[in-house]
C-alpha cells in the first residue's frame, strides 16, 4: 500500500457524533430520502490506509472499508493520481458512443487477475447489481436456458432481479415484491456441524445441492448458477474447499454459466460468465 496523508492512529476530540456531524445530520433528514441508512453518522472529511477522519476532527479506526470494497485504503496513492488524471482529460463519453482506451485496460487486468487461464472477456458495469443481472442476461441468452440457481444466504443487491435472487427476506425484499420468476435456490456448503465432518462438507454438500438441481429444476433448464465465492450474508463464510470446483465441473457438461459473483474481500469486479462453463451449450 503507498503511503497516505492520513496519520494511522485512532484520535477521538470530540463526543461521537461530534456537533459538525450532528448538523450535516439534521440536514441530511431533510434533503435525503429517509429509505438510505447508515451504519454510523459521523461525516467523513478524508480517509485513507486504515483510517477515517470525521468532520470533528476525530480519527477513527476504518473497520467497514466501504463494505469491504476499499482494499487499499480510501486515498491510495496510485490510485488517486490514477483517477485524478483521468478526470483531468475527461470524465465521460459513454463507451458505448466514443469507447476509450482505459475501459479496455481495466478489462484486460479484471481478466488477468480473476482465476482460470482459459480465454476472458469483461465488461464494466455501474454496481454489483448492474453486473449480476447483466451476468444473467448474458446466460440465458447464451444458454437459450431460463433458469437460475442461486444459493442459501446469498445476497446479490437491490434491484429486482437481484432482490429475488437474494435469499434473505429480511430486511431485503419485505414489501418490494413481487420478483422475477425462475429462480431456484439450493443450500450452501456450510462446514460448521457438517455430519460427517467438517472436512467432507465441501464435496459433499455440492453434491446435494446438484442433485436438488437435477431433480426439482432439471439441469438442462439451468442457464445459469450464481455464487458468492465467499458468503458476506451468510455470516462471512467462505463454501469449503471441495464445493467450488465441484459446482463449477458439474456446469460444464450441463452447457449452463457458472458466475461467481463480486466477493466481499475482493474488489467490486463485475461478475464474469466464463467461455469455458458454457461449452456444450446450444448456442454458444
Ligand atoms: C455479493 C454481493 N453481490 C452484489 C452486491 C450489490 O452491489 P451494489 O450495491 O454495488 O449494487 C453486493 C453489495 O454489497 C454484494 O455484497
Amino acid at each position: 500500500m503507498e503511503p497516505t496523508e492520513v496519520a494511522q492512529s485512532r484520535r477521538i476530540v470530540t463526543e461521537i457524533p461530534g456537533p459538525r456531524s450532528r448538523e450535516i445530520q439534521k440536514r441530511r433528514s431533510a434533503a435525503v430520502a429517509q429509505g438510505v441508512g447508515s451504519v454510523l453518522p459521523v461525516y467523513v472529511e478524508r480517509a485513507g490506509g486504515g483510517i477515517v477522519e470525521d468532520v470533528d476532527g476525530n480519527a477513527l479506526i476504518d473497520f467497514g472499508s466501504g463494505i469491504a470494497v476499499t482494499n487499499v485504503g480510501n486515498a491510495d496513492a496510485r490510485v488517486v493520481a490514477r483517477a485524478a488524471e483521468q478526470l483531468g482529460r475527461f470524465t465521460h463519453t459513454c463507451f458505448m458512443v466514443n469507447p476509450y482506451e482505459a475501459y479496455v485496460e481495466v478489462c484486460e487486468a479484471l481478466n488477468r487477475v480473476t482465476p482460470g487461464d482459459h480465454e476472458k472477456r469483461s465488461l464494466l458495469l455501474n454496481s454489483g447489481a448492474e453486473a449480476v443481472e447483466n451476468a444473467v442476461k448474458i446466460a440465458r441468452s447464451a444458454t437459450g436456458r431460463q433458469a437460475v440457481v442461486v444459493f442459501d444466504h446469498a445476497y446479490h443487491g437491490r434491484t429486482n432481479l437481484t432482490m429475488g435472487l437474494t435469499a434473505k427476506n429480511m430486511p431485503y425484499k419485505q414489501g418490494f415484491g413481487p420478483f422475477a420468476g425462475e429462480i431456484h435456490r439450493v443450500p450452501m456448503a456450510y462446514a460448521y456441524r457438517w455430519p460427517t465432518g467438517p472436512e467432507n462438507c465441501g464435496p459433499e454438500a455440492a453434491a446435494a445441492a446438484i442433485d436438488q438441481i437435477v431433480k426439482q429444476v432439471g439441469a438442462e433448464n439451468v442457464a445459469a448458477m450464481v455464487i458468492e465465492p465467499i458468503q458476506g450474508e451468510g455470516a462471512s463464510s467462505s463454501p469449503p474447499p471441495g464445493s467450488c470446483p465441484r459446482w463449477s465441473s458439474s456446469a460444464a457438461p450441463t452447457g449452463s454459466c457458472s458466475s461467481p459473483t463480486r466477493c466481499r474481500p475482493a474488489s467490486r469486479a463485475p461478475a464474469t460468465c466464463s467461455p469455458v462453463t458454457t461449452r456444450g451449450s446450444s448456442r454458444t
